[in-house]
């Protein structure tokens, strides 16, 4: 019997859905360990923080909670608090983890996901303490469990890593270079994820455009090829991906959202800004009037196509005109969602030594109107949804109300309905009537 065997494990995660899926990778080992998830940190044995490092709040969310579980040590010494994820590949958080919250017992890096059940192991067995980060890795570890969050619809991860280094990022740092993986074995993990009911995969990757894929006998697969794979499997109902780099989508991939019935008509462009003397300082290697190209191309080969887009405001030298060029693109793609940021500095990438920072109280203001402009534009496309019927996936119940299903449409819109937990997994036609800002609501058409 393991060791861990009916100890109860909770886990807080931040960031993205990178980090979502390894804290589901997380779940899949200690259950297999024999733990039991639960909600709240208070009642839990085990504690892992996953953490994110992509901008400064989030850092300090994560030194917030992690005082919080001091009390929960000093209740029970037996407790194990483990610390993961991008963080934890910076020295200096390392560092301060170790001097000012002596409470932790393990950490460990986005490397070395997989020997967390064995340090786990040697922490609950020698009652010490273990920190094992790796810097990089060149090969990738297939077959760990996951624990997924939602039955119907799972992440796939098809690369790891990222090499395009944005002056502002630091997740090439915290990730390290980029590795595909065998195109076998997404397809073998995908058809076990169908038998196992599961009807929508998001491929994941920080850029899956430049997914490079190597068969077992030598030929090549880049990502467009992969998506015709995945298309082709029996039961599979939908494919999403994200994060696609403008830089290097390609008519190819244009292409399969023709070509490809299951290939979801949407896609997270993320454009970063609409200047192009702010993009070329942001090293993203593609200017405004190329993004705009991009978007009339899908516009016209997908008709309907949704999209969504990252934009960062304030980044360093961001002039009154430059930041108005993102305005205007904005006006220009009409974005049906879009997620904002202000620029933080991050220690250790170039833009964080650039020194013509923007003050904080210029920062918000441009955000303010930004964030205007996007919910205007968003809440006046899903207006022109009322009377559509679309194609939903049923995800679940509504947390406020059981008679209410929520789902998504193939263009990622959440839209919410009455309907009976009966249709949880399926796909149903809804007639949409009413368009939100951030949301649809409808009703099934019979
Ligand atoms: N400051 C603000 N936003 C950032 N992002 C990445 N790094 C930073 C930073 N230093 C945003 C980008 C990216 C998204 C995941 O986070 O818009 O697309
Ligand atoms: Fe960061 Fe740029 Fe890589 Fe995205 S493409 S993870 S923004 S460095």
């Amino acid at each position: 019997m393991s060791l861990l065997e009916g100890k109860k494990y909770n886990i807080i995660t931040f960031g993205c859905q990178m980090n979502e899926h390894d804290s589901e990778t997380i779940a899949g080992m200690l259950q297999e360990e024999g733990c039991t998830p639960v909600l709240a940190k208070e009642e839990s044995d085990i504690t892992i923080i996953n953490t994110c490092s992509v901008r400064e709040n989030a850092d300090k969310r994560f030194f917030g909670t992690l005082g919080q579980l001091k009390k929960i040590k000093e209740k029970n010494p037996e407790y194990v608090a483990c610390v993961c994820g991008c963080m934890m590949q910076q020295q200096h958080i390392i560092d301060t983890i170790k001097s000012k919250y002596p409470w932790v017992d393990i950490i460990f890096g986005t490397h070395n996901i997989d020997s967390f059940p064995e340090l786990l192991n040697k922490v609950v067995r020698e009652k010490v303490k273990a920190v094992e980060i790796l810097e990089d890795r060149s090969d990738i570890i297939e077959g760990l469990p996951a624990k997924r969050l939602f039955r119907h619809k799972s992440f796939v991860n098809i690369m790891y890593g990222c090499n395009n280094f944005c002056t502002y990022c630091i997740v090439p740092y915290t990730r390290g270079r980029e590795k595909s993986r065998k195109p076998e074995d997404i397809v073998a993990e995908i058809k076990r994820l169908v038998a196992d009911d599961v009807k929508e995969v998001t491929l994941l990757g920080q850029n899956v455009n430049s997914y490079q894929g190597v068969f077992s006998d030598g030929t090549g697969c880049d990502f467009t090829d992969l998506i015709y794979l995945i298309n082709d499997i029996e039961g599979l109902e939908r494919i999403r991906f994200m994060t696609s780099h403008p830089k290097d989508l390609s008519d190819k991939l244009i292409q399969a959202f023709a070509d490809c019935d299951k290939l979801c008509k949407y896609i997270h462009l993320p454009v970063q800004s609409g200047s192009t003397s702010v993009l070329r300082r942001m090293n993203r290697k593609y200017d405004r009037e190329k993004y705009l190209n991009l978007v009339a191309k899908l516009r016209e080969k997908v008709p309907g196509i949704t999209i969504s887009t990252d934009i960062i405001v304030g980044f360093p030298g961001e002039t009154e005109e430059e930041f108005e060029d993102t305005m205007t693109l904005v006006d220009a793609v009409g974005y049906d969602s879009a997620f904002t940021f202000l620029y933080s500095i991050r220690t250790g990438t170039p833009a964080a030594e650039y020194d013509n920072q923007i003050p904080e109280e210029v920062k918000h203001a441009r955000f303010n109107r930004l964030v205007d402009a996007i919910n205007e534009g968003s809440a006046a496309k899903n207006a022109a949804y009322v009377g559509r019927v679309e194609k939903v996936l049923v995800e679940g119940q509504s947390k406020k109300d059981e008679s209410t299903l929520t789902g998504r449409t193939d263009g990622f819109k959440l839209v919410d309905f009455p309907g009976d937990s009966s249709l949880i997994g399926q796909i149903v036609d809804v007639e949409i009537t009413e368009g939100k800002t951030f949301s649809l609501r409808g009703r099934i058409v019979e």
